[in-house]
């Protein structure tokens, strides 16, 4: 079992092996995705969706971050594990920047980080690559600008947009990500951004042609209640299963058949 490192995430891209990239929130999901070879674990501010029962992901905390990044750093042996830089943790100075990220890696044992944003993100890109510190660009729908884009729409539909996104991507590039993102854009663009880019793209929501793709794993697991985006594909309704077994104890416990001599001490 070997180690994943950035420049294997590189070395799949200029060998045309797609990148298999999940977020996972704690340990026994990053133990189980990690066995099944997923080569990138991302601990997404998506935690606050998914996990904390949040609206939207600008609430979440570099506190929380951390929490949960520990969490999966335990449970992983191979898989490469990326930490987001939550809202306002890298937006009000390079510093700040610098000390979050570091914190990431140094506290919570992420191997690299993830920023939202292109162009205007690339001074903070470069101020952590330059301290050794490697970053994931995201860019298209980025949830933390959800008040700018006035909801979860996809971006990259009028030419003024495409030829936006298409300068992001350079940029994030240029500063000196070893991948990049794309979330919500037509696959027409994400197909044009992936040929003319170095490092490798992960699409969500971005067409078959990126280099990878990632998703939310509450999505994959049918643990998402009925909220169900287009670009999602549920690989088991985990919800019901849940449901069966939990009214199965349920019932069990009312009725005395559980804990039987089976599962009691002599
Ligand atoms: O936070 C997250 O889960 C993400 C992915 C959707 C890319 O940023």
């Amino acid at each position: 079992m070997k180690k994943i490192t950035i420049l294997d995430i590189q070395r799949f891209k200029n060998e045309g092996r797609k990148i298999s990239m999940l977020t996972a929130y704690d340990c026994q999901i990053s133990r189980i995705l990690d066995g099944c070879n997923v080569d990138i674990l991302l601990v997404g501010d998506s935690v606050g969706n998914a996990v904390m029962g949040l609206e939207n992901t600008l609430p979440v905390t570099m506190a929380d971050m951390l929490h949960h990044v520990q969490a999966v750093t335990r449970g992983r042996k191979q898989a490469l594990v990326v930490a987001d830089m939550p809202f306002m943790s890298y937006q009000v100075s390079i510093e700040e920047a610098r000390r979050n990220a570091g914190s990431l890696v140094k506290d919570g044992g992420a191997e690299a980080v993830k920023v939202e944003g292109g162009e205007n993100a690339e001074d903070v890109i470069s101020a952590l690559t330059r301290i050794d510190i490697p970053v994931m660009g995201h860019i298209g729908l980025t949830p933390q600008s959800i008040h700018r884009m006035g909801g979860y729409k996809v971006q990259g539909k009028e030419e003024h947009q495409r030829q936006r996104l298409l300068a992001d991507a350079q940029a994030v590039e240029r500063a000196g990500a070893f991948a990049v993102v794309l979330e919500g854009v037509p696959a027409s663009l994400a197909r044009e951004i992936t040929s003319t880019l170095t490092i490798p793209t992960i699409g969500i929501g971005a067409g078959p042609d990126c280099d990878g793709q990632v998703l939310v794993i509450n999505d994959v697991l049918g643990l998402s209640g009925k909220f169900r985006p287009k670009f999602v594909k549920q690989y088991v309704q985990l919800e019901e299963l849940i449901k069966k077994a939990v009214c199965e104890y349920v019932e069990e416990v009312q009725s005395g058949k559980f804990p039987s001599d089976e599962y009691s001490f002599k």
